[in-house]
C-alpha cells in the first residue's frame, strides 16, 4: 500500500551496538521502501550518532531499545529535547519477529506505522488485525459466560445463608427486597473481578520458552469512561431505590395504635396512652400499624426488633421524640434489643415483644386495667409516676423545681401577680393543663410542660388530682 508512496525519511540512522539489530532492521526497511533515494547508516554509540548528525544530518534516528550500551535517557535528552530535535523511534526487535516501538515522542503512531508498515507494530485495539480481534472476542465471550455462571452460583450460595431472621412486619418487605438486590450486586461484582483475574492469570500466564516482554498498554479512554459511568448509574439507582424503600417503611396509617416507647439504662417501658397502660412487654395486635413514639430518659438507645427490620434511635429530650411505624404480620414472641452502645448493661437491654390477635390484645388491655385497681388515689399515683411528675414535685415536702404536693390541697398560695388563691380541684386542673396561668410566687413560669392536656386522658388527670388531695 505505502510502497507507491515516496519515502518520507531519506536518511535513516540506526543506532545499536548489536550489528544484527541494525542489519535486520535495514533489510526490513529496504524491503518496505524500494526507493533509490533511501539511505541507511548504522552506528553503535551515542558519540557516533553525534558525529553523523553533524556531517550527514539524518531525517530519522532509530534507537535499539534493548541496547544497554546506548543510554536511552541521555540519548533522548540530546536528540529529542536538545538543540537539534530529531525524529527518533525507540525500537525493539523480538525473537518472535515482532517489532515493538516503545517511544513515539516525535512520531505519531500513524506516522510510525506508515514508516515500518507492519501490522504487529500497532498496539491500539482498533488497529488489531481481524484475526487478533476475533481471538480477543473469543476471550471476552468465554469470560462473559463464566461471569454469568459464577454470579448465579455466588448468588445462590449467599441467598441460602440465613443472614436474617423471619420477616415479621409489613415494613420488612421493601428492606428485604433491597437486601436481595444488594446480594445480587455483590455476587455480580465479586464474579466480575474474580473471573477476569483468574482467567487472565491462567490463560495469559508466562508459558515456558516465552522470552518476550509484555505489550505496554497505557490508558484506555473508552474503558475508563465505561467503568466510571456504569457504576455511577448503579449507585444512583440504588440511592433511588433506598429512598423509595424508606418512604415505604414510613407510610402512615391514620388508624395506627399509638405506643410510647421509653428507653432508659437499662430497660424498655411501653406506654399505651389510649388505654392508660404501662408495660414492660411490648404487646401489639397483628396486622395493625403501631406508631411508636420513642424517647430516652438518659443516653441514646436504639429500638431494634430484628424481625421487624426497622430500627430507630431513642434520644433524650422532649423535643427529640422519634417515630417508627411497625405493622406486625406474624403472631409470636420476639425481642426488642438495644442497638446503640449505652453502658455496661447494653447487651442485656432486652424486652419481650408479643404479637397477638386483636381479641387477645383487647383481653390483655382489660387485664392490665383490672390489675391497676379501681382506687382513684392509687391509679393517680401511677399516672403521676408515668408522666414524670415526681422529678419536679416532691410528695414529702422536700423543696424541688415545682411546689411540693404534700399538704398542697386546701392551702393558700401567693401567685406571682400578688393575688392569693386557695388550692382546690379547679386550681389544680388549671395548673396541670395550663401551667402558666397561675404561677406560684417563687417559681419560674414556663418550666412545667404545657402539653398534658393533649397527652394525658382527662380521666387520668382527675385521678391524679385525687392522689394530690390525699397527700395531707
Ligand atoms: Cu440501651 Cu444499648
Amino acid at each position: 500500500m505505502s510502497r507507491e508512496k515516496k519515502v518520507p525519511y531519506q536518511r535513516v540512522l540506526i543506532a545499536s551496538a548489536n550489528p544484527l539489530f541494525g542489519q535486520g532492521l535495514e533489510k526490513m526497511i529496504l524491503r518496505q521502501w524500494k526507493d533509490p533515494e533511501l539511505q541507511i547508516r548504522l552506528v553503535s554509540s551515542n558519540e557516533a550518532v553525534l558525529i553523523e548528525m553533524q556531517h550527514w544530518s539524518p531525517d530519522l534516528i532509530i534507537l535499539d531499545y534493548d541496547d544497554k550500551a546506548i543510554s536511552r535517557s541521555e540519548f533522548l535528552q540530546e536528540f529529542v529535547s536538545g538543540d537539534q530535535p530529531m525524529k527518533v523511534m525507540l525500537v525493539s526487535l523480538k525473537s518472535s519477529g515482532a517489532v515493538v516501538v516503545y517511544d513515539r515522542r516525535t512520531l505519531t503512531p500513524a506516522q510510525a506505522e506508515d514508516w515500518l508498515n507492519l501490522p504487529k507494530f500497532s498496539q491500539t485495539a482498533s488497529e488489531h488485525s481481524p484475526l487478533q480481534r476475533r481471538s480477543s472476542m473469543k476471550h471476552f465471550v468465554i469470560v462473559g459466560v463464566l461471569i454469568a455462571v459464577f454470579t448465579a452460583l455466588t448468588y445462590l450460595l449467599l441467598s441460602n445463608i440465613p443472614l436474617l431472621p423471619i420477616a415479621a412486619s409489613v415494613q420488612a418487605q421493601p428492606i428485604d427486597a433491597l437486601f436481595n438486590l444488594h446480594i445480587f450486586m455483590i455476587s455480580l461484582l465479586f464474579s466480575l473481578i474474580v473471573v477476569f483475574l483468574g482467567y487472565s492469570l491462567i490463560v495469559f500466564r508466562h508459558k515456558a520458552g516465552e522470552e518476550e516482554e509484555g505489550v505496554y498498554i497505557k490508558g484506555n479512554n473508552p474503558l475508563e469512561i465505561i467503568w466510571t459511568v456504569i457504576p455511577l448509574g448503579i449507585v444512583i439507582y440504588f440511592a433511588y431505590l433506598g429512598s423509595v424503600s424508606l418512604a415505604e417503611t414510613r407510610r402512615a396509617d391514620p388508624q395506627a395504635l399509638q405506643i410510647k416507647v421509653v428507653a432508659g439504662q437499662w430497660f424498655w417501658r411501653f406506654e399505651y396512652p389510649d388505654y392508660g397502660i404501662v408495660s414492660n412487654t411490648l404487646v401489639m395486635p397483628v396486622n395493625q400499624q403501631a406508631l411508636l413514639k420513642l424517647t430516652s430518659l438518659d443516653v441514646i438507645h436504639s429500638f431494634w426488633v430484628p424481625e421487624f427490620r426497622v430500627k430507630q434511635d431513642t434520644l433524650p429530650g422532649e423535643n427529640l421524640v422519634r417515630e417508627l411505624r411497625v405493622t406486625p404480620t406474624e403472631l409470636g414472641e420476639f425481642k426488642v434489643r438495644c442497638a446503640e452502645m449505652c453502658g455496661t448493661s447494653h447487651a442485656y437491654m432486652e424486652s419481650p415483644v408479643k404479637v397477638v390477635t386483636q381479641s387477645e390484645f383487647d383481653q390483655w388491655v382489660q387485664d392490665q386495667l383490672t390489675a391497676l385497681g379501681t382506687d382513684p388515689v392509687a391509679r393517680g399515683e401511677v399516672w403521676a409516676r408515668n408522666n414524670g411528675c415526681f422529678s419536679c414535685h416532691s410528695v414529702d415536702g422536700t423543696p424541688n423545681v415545682g411546689p411540693t404536693w404534700k399538704g398542697l390541697y386546701g392551702s393558700q398560695h401567693e401567685l406571682t401577680d400578688g393575688s392569693i388563691v386557695t388550692v382546690d380541684d379547679e386550681y389544680l386542673l388549671t395548673s396541670i393543663v395550663n401551667p402558666n396561668a397561675q404561677v406560684v410566687k417563687g417559681f419560674a413560669p414556663g418550666v412545667m410542660p404545657q402539653t398534658y392536656q393533649d397527652n394525658i386522658p382527662e380521666q387520668q388527670i382527675l385521678e391524679m388530682i385525687e392522689y394530690i388531695k390525699s397527700l395531707k
